[in-house]
């Protein structure tokens, strides 16, 4: 049953999120459910629902096994478990590549169906027309630009960003038009370090990094690779911080044996006639 969660403070908006380029780095993670959002909205700025929950949630092969329908269930669900982090949703592929009216009622749809913050989309030149749509329509976008994992079939795999002069400039006309189209922060995916760092300074809105640099203005991490909890290959950017695969196939193990030794359930965790209160 869900407990009540604290109201006394201010939700982060993405203007909040804007101001601060060149501070303090700003906190981010991806949340896809109740629980986790309940568990980190204390301790980082933003919440990414990150459309790497098709892989890490449902087993899909890339991102583009994403739906609009998928992301505002669980962008819906990281709203009801914060109160403080600025929740940013994920526009799949397919919802925003085709034209601008798209774009919009795309983002619209999954404004109003989980009332997070803001928006986020893979592109750069190539998407600034959306962009500037979406955000004239009053909805905040966040840009994603280097390694797209909504392009890696097209790239043929997770390629590294800003390895010759030829992509660098590509890479800094794409900062260059997400920010000129309005968006209130950009993310940089696994670019070479020098690059990221000179795209962060060339910037006014908020770098965020992962597998970039640590000048960056903030920096992501997928939760799951975070804790330890992802089945299938862990990029080299990640840091692990904990090692929950471990815990629950050790917790696993030992209910197993405890079922099938009887030990479980003990005398604590049945009912007697005698023992007081209706509620399990
Ligand atoms: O989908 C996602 O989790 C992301 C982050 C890796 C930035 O886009």
């Amino acid at each position: 049953m869900a407990t009540q969660l604290p109201t006394t403070d201010i939700r982060i908006g993405a203007d909040m999120i804007r101001r601060r380029k060149g501070g303090t780095p700003i906190v981010c993670l991806t949340a896809y459910t109740y629980p986790i959002a309940r568990l980190l909205d204390p301790h980082v700025d933003l919440l990414l629902v990150g459309d790497s929950v098709a892989m890490v949630l449902h087993g899909h092969g890339t991102t583009l096994g994403a739906s609009l329908e998928m992301m505002i269930a669980h962008g819906q669900a990281v709203m009801r478990g914060s109160a403080r982090a600025c929740v940013v949703v994920d526009m799949p592929a397919g919802t925003y590549e085709d034209s601008a009216a798209r774009a919009v009622a795309s983002a619209r749809r999954i404004i109003g169906e989980t009332g997070c913050q803001a928006v986020k989309l893979e592109g750069g030149v190539d998407v600034a027309v959306q962009i500037a749509a979406i955000v004239a329509a009053g909805i905040p976008v966040m840009g994603h630009i280097g390694l797209q994992p909504q392009s890696v079939e097209k790239d043929g795999g997770y390629k590294i960003k800003g390895r010759t002069d030829e992509n660098i400039a590509a890479l800094l006309a794409d900062a260059l038009a997400v920010e000129q189209a309005g968006a209130f922060s950009l993310v940089i995916e696994g670019t070479i370090e020098t690059v990221a760092a000179d795209i962060t300074h060339r910037i006014a809105i908020p770098a965020i990094g992962i597998g970039a640099s640590s000048e960056c203005d903030g920096q992501i991490l997928v939760i799951d690779d975070m804790v330890g909890l992802t089945v299938d290959r862990v990029p080299k950017f990640v840091k692990q911080y904990a090692d929950l695969r471990s815990v629950i196939a050790h917790a696993a193990e030992r209910y197993a044996l405890e079922v099938r030794d009887r030990e479980f359930p003990g005398r604590a965790h049945v009912f007697s006639k005698t023992s007081g209160g209706d509620e399990a």
